[in-house]
């Protein structure tokens, strides 16, 4: 995969994911920016699945849910790309099922790894830009945002569960994780992501 590189943007629902990846595509509009669940149709329609409010969605379904609409998305779109020599960077990733899932729901973290490893093949990120906030200022900040999803729903403990998930991800991995203070100003989160990827030209 000459060239190519795979980013992951990963963190809590209101930690600011979203807003760092449009601000990444300003400053570097050759980068192809994707967001998880979705990019591919299929992908997309597990991920209207997986949101529903009305659904109850057995915890090892919404798991493998979230690894189908990965595996699609790294074959169908992420893997011809790479081959081109792009850079991609994912709004989420395989690290969001291991917080999520594995953590915050409890089926543990190497379950679920597992099944995203056959999910994704030898698919990795490069780079992860972990944008870190407490539970607490991200719930405020979903809040303000107006009506949950069903895993905005979760509740506090399950959110706790998610960031220490991440923390310990980050913790184990210092050489592709970059963590980011997500209560910082957006530019200067933007600014901060936009260093961490110069070490990867
Ligand atoms: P998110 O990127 O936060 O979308 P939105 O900005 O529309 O809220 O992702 C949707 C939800 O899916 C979010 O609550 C996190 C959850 N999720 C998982 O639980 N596991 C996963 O593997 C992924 C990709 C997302």
């Amino acid at each position: 995969m000459s060239g190519g590189r795979l980013i992951a943007i990963e963190g809590i629902d209101g930690a600011g994911k979203t807003t760092l990846a449009r601000g990444l595509l300003m400053a570097l509009p050759e980068l192809v920016v994707l967001r998880e669940p979705g990019g591919a149709a299929v992908s997309e329609r597990v991920r209207a699945l997986v949101a529903d409010p009305s659904l109850r969605v057995d915890a090892r379904a919404e798991a493998l849910l979230f690894a189908a609409a990965r595996a699609q998305l790294v074959s169908e779109v992420v893997v011809p790309l790479l081959r081109d020599g792009r850079w991609v960077v994912l709004d989420r990733f395989v690290d969001s099922s291991l917080a999520y899932q594995g953590a915050g729901r409890g089926l543990g973290v190497e379950a679920v790894a597992a099944i995203n490893a056959f999910a994704c093949g030898d698919v990795r990120a490069d780079l992860t830009l972990y944008v870190r906030v407490s539970p607490e200022v991200a719930a405020a900040r979903v809040a303000a945002a107006g009506s949950l999803d069903r895993i905005e729903a979760a509740g506090p403990e399950f959110f706790a569960r998610v960031v220490d998930a991440y923390d310990a991800l980050a913790a184990a991995a210092p050489e592709r994780y970059v963590v980011l203070d997500g209560s910082d100003a957006p530019e200067t989160v933007v600014s901060r992501a936009l260093a961490a990827l110069k070490t990867l030209q």
